[in-house]
């Protein structure tokens, strides 16, 4: 533990995104704390932050739906400078299947750190929202002023209901202040092979089952639709590098501290709009590898197309991606095959 670096509170840190954000994060000066309940995370992850980072990164195991336990150890630990919340369920199919685990996961997590923060006066919330609350978007790409439509499924509307319990916090306290972050689609992996994605069972989203499938433990990738309204006739999504995703949270924070608005709320994506077969060539021609794959029938909860504009994430909060979706499907194959050889 540094104890001159800035204490953030990360969780669900042991997740994809939160993990490579763990290291963002030490990378820029921050002593990030996990808080993760392992519910979609392995603990091999923990191993893996240390081969990078050179030590152990202080993890608690638990649920933040328990408010009781979370104050315990917020204020155990003390002078906490942000929290950044990742800790949510996030397939859009599974929420589908089981809405309720998808409702009391997501939103009593967010209404306990959000009732925590406020009792112990941490002001400052990174929330790691979606591009899902944008429903099925009129036009695309979409701004952040884009209309917030119907959410297409219950994973996006729980991330609408987070977004708006922000704001009717932040209004009704006194310091709280909050980056929201509405992640398009994270890929990839840390370049070193240590971290990456790891969904538990079988892979709910498209690059994990791909890198599954390449390797032999899936059998074939099904395409959830081949006849949507696109050029190829498969879904359109916007692929950002999980590592371009995290230092958008280094990023936040640092808004955070140099801003007194109450509220910033970001895209984070690369602008580009790509298809599901675009992206399966992708990645059969950087990595040399064949996928076997079949069209079959739309995926409930799937929108046809979606891509952000960028352009306040970059001025705004001085982000923007750098990695090519190139990179990051041959960072993901790197990763699948790594973890594969030592597990
Ligand atoms: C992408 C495309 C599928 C699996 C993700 C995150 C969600 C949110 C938004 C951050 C779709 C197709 C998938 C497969 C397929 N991001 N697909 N075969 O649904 O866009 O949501 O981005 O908050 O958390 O999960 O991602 O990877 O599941 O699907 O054809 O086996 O790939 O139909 O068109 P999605 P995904």
């Amino acid at each position: 533990m540094k104890l001159d670096r800035p204490k953030i509170i990360v969780t669900g840190g042991a997740g994809f995104i939160g993990s490579h954000t763990v290291v963002a994060l030490v990378e820029n000066g921050f002593e990030p704390i996990i808080i993760d309940d392992f519910s979609n995370a392995s603990h091999s992850v923990l191993d893996g932050l240390y081969k990078i980072i050179g030590r152990q990164i202080k993890c608690y195991e638990m649920n933040c739906c328990r408010a009781e336990q979370l104050e315990d150890i917020l204020q155990k630990e003390g002078d906490i400078k942000g929290i950044i919340h990742f800790a949510a369920f996030k397939s859009v199919s599974e929420s589908q299947q089981y809405p309720l685990k998808y409702y009391e996961n997501n939103v009593l997590s967010l209404g306990s750190v959000l009732r925590v923060m406020n009792k112990l006066n941490i002001k400052h919330l990174v929330f790691s929202s979606s591009c899902t609350v944008y429903g099925e978007p009129d036009q695309v790409p979409v701004t952040e002023s884009s209309s917030i439509k119907e959410a297409a499924s219950v994973y996006g509307y729980t991330k609408q209901i987070g977004e708006r319990m922000i704001g009717d916090t932040i209004n009704a306290s006194k310091g709280l202040q909050a980056v929201i972050l509405r992640y398009f689609n994270p890929i990839g992996a840390h370049p070193s092979a240590h971290i990456g994605e790891l969904p538990n069972g079988v892979p709910e989203n498209l690059v994990p089952y791909i890198t599954q499938t390449a390797i032999g433990l899936r059998k074939q990738l099904t395409v959830f639709g081949g006849d949507y309204p696109t050029p190829d006739g498969t879904a359109i999504r916007d692929y950002i590098h999980v590592m371009d995703l995290a230092m958008a949270h280094v990023k936040a924070l640092d808004w955070l501290k140099r801003n007194d608005e109450r509220q910033g709320i970001f895209n984070i994506g690369t602008g580009k709009g790509t298809s599901v077969m675009e992206l399966l060539s992708s990645f059969e021609r950087i990595n040399q590898v064949k996928v076997n794959y079949q069209i079959g029938p739309r995926r409930p909860g799937d929108i046809e197309q979606i891509y952000a504009q960028c352009d306040k994430s970059n001025n705004v909060m001085d982000w923007e991606a750098h990695f090519t979706i190139e990179e990051a499907l041959r960072d993901a194959w790197n990763w699948e095959k790594k973890f594969r050889e030592s597990n």
